[in-house]
């Protein structure tokens, strides 16, 4: 690879600064609002179990995959595709790849930005007080209220994207750092007052029953595909986000420790969350599988009663925003990175037209909350279908690619020279997880939802 390419080609300032982006990255509302809802819907705690299974034996060895991948090529996944296939001597083919994770990363950001807004749209309810004293029945009316008008909806959607464009225009240092930095022991701290809420509501060990004991005759295969699913989609694999925070990387850091400490934070954020929110749902009657409404029909009736609560609902909403936005730029970075690398725009223009595109499709996600919450394509509104095409098949399938491109196409020397591990036994347990388990597991999750087995 030449210099000059090189050279345009950023880096983080230092290791804390790529744990703080890809773990930026990592935890959002994945964690905060699409974990405790799906798992509500998908009837709590054997989906969980599910789900930690998925995160430990795929998601962790897929995360250590691409971030290798990446720091390889230094590259946008498209060229890193096609320059590692190159080192490898392998078919062109794989260059679909990234281009795949281009595209479903902006489908992703195209719904994730509306629910984003709905983040952003609760900072301000929060502040003028609607939350005060009122009870489940009436924070329920108010969040129906808000998702029923469109417009509501697409000023949010539009607000969000703008921000996450101005911080990706000024490019991955100055912007994706900062960002982080203060967010991520903010957060934390947040929902540990939220946990501590909890404790005090009658509901709490049934709230904890609900989570953490399974009951198998609630999992359907599709709630299988859900819980892998939603481990690539939390842990932001399995098209390009991780790659290209990777490409980023110093030579000299230890990626595998870097991925399983990312990993452990973003599991613990999406657990402390849902330990926050069932108590409140069974405390006040409500059901757990309301859908995506969850946490904003829940959090507020905590942040309306507790003392300190006005302060707490303004704090935990612009937290969500800001763990949205360390998201939504990483979502964008892949198709920006490529547009300036691979087509020649300037970082202004790549980031005006990526960003036009995924606000018009963001577009269809806020009507199908309101006006066009009938037209349904296999029984899924747009907004579920969106979900369900890029959390539960394009993130698999990219991460399966990746984890048979890095087990069987990459040359070993190459893997065990770029992952640098401290002892042969780590790299044949990683080697052993990318090449047979990981493949084979998200292979059998699909064939068992497509009746075959
Ligand atoms: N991981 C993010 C979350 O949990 C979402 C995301 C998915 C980000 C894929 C980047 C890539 O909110």
């Amino acid at each position: 690879m030449t210099d000059t390419k090189k050279s345009e080609h950023g880096a983080w300032s230092s290791r804390i600064a790529f744990i703080l982006a890809a773990t930026g990255s990592a935890v959002g509302l994945g964690n905060i609002w699409k974990f405790p809802y799906i798992t509500g819907e998908n009837g709590g705690g054997a989906f969980v179990i599910v789900y930690i299974f998925c995160v430990l034996l795929i998601g962790i060895p897929i995360m250590i995959a691409e971030t290798m991948l990446g720091r390889r090529s230094q590259r946008n996944p498209v060229e890193t595709m096609d320059l590692l296939t190159e080192e490898a001597g392998a078919d062109k083919n794989w260059h679909y790849l990234g281009w795949m994770g281009v595209i479903a990363g902006l489908i992703i950001l195209s719904y994730y930005s509306v629910i984003a807004g709905w983040a952003s749209a609760y900072v301000l309810k929060a502040f003028t007080g609607s939350f005060f004293d009122a009870d489940g029945v009436a924070i329920k009316k108010i969040f129906d209220d808000f998702v029923a008008s469109p417009m509501q909806l697409i000023f949010w959607h539009s607000l969000f994207m703008v921000t996450t464009m101005l911080i990706v225009v000024r490019g991955i240092n100055k912007g994706l750092e900062k960002a982080v930095q203060f967010l991520m022991p903010t957060l934390f701290v947040l929902l540990l007052l939220l946990v501590a809420y909890a404790m005090t509501t009658k509901s709490y060990n049934q709230g904890l029953y609900f989570l953490f004991v399974p009951d198998f005759s609630k999992l359907t295969s599709d709630s299988v595909l859900s819980a892998m699913g939603h481990a690539f989609f939390t842990l932001s694999l399995g098209m390009g986000a991780i790659m290209v925070y990777g490409s980023y990387l110093p030579k000299n850091i230890s990626i595998a420790k870097t991925a399983i400490l990312i990993a452990g934070a973003d599991t613990v954020v999406a657990l402390l969350a849902s330990i926050a929110i069932f108590p409140i749902v069974f405390a006040n009657n409500l059901e757990a599988d309301s859908g995506p409404g969850l946490i904003f029909q829940t959090l507020p009736v905590a942040f309306g009663t507790m003392t300190g609560g006005w302060l707490m609902g303004i704090l935990f909403f612009v937290m969500l925003t800001t763990a949205a936005l360390t998201s939504s730029i990483s979502l964008i970075e892949p198709a920006v990175a490529w547009l300036v690398e691979s087509k020649g725009f300037s970082r202004q223009k790549a980031c005006v037209w990526s960003g036009l595109t995924v606000w018009l499709l963001g577009l269809g996600t806020a009507f199908s909350f309101n006006s066009w919450s009938e037209v349904k394509f296999f029984d899924r509104s747009i907004f579920q279908l969106l979900d369900y095409l890029t959390a539960n098949l394009m993130l698999p399938i990219g991460g399966f690619c990746i984890a048979i491109f890095a087990g069987w196409i990459m040359k070993q020397q190459h893997s065990e020279e770029e992952l640098d591990m401290p002892n042969a036994e780590s790299y044949q347990l990683w080697k052993i997880l990318i090449s047979y388990v990981a493949p084979a597991a998200v292979f059998f999750v699909f064939l068992h939802v497509i009746g075959v087995l």
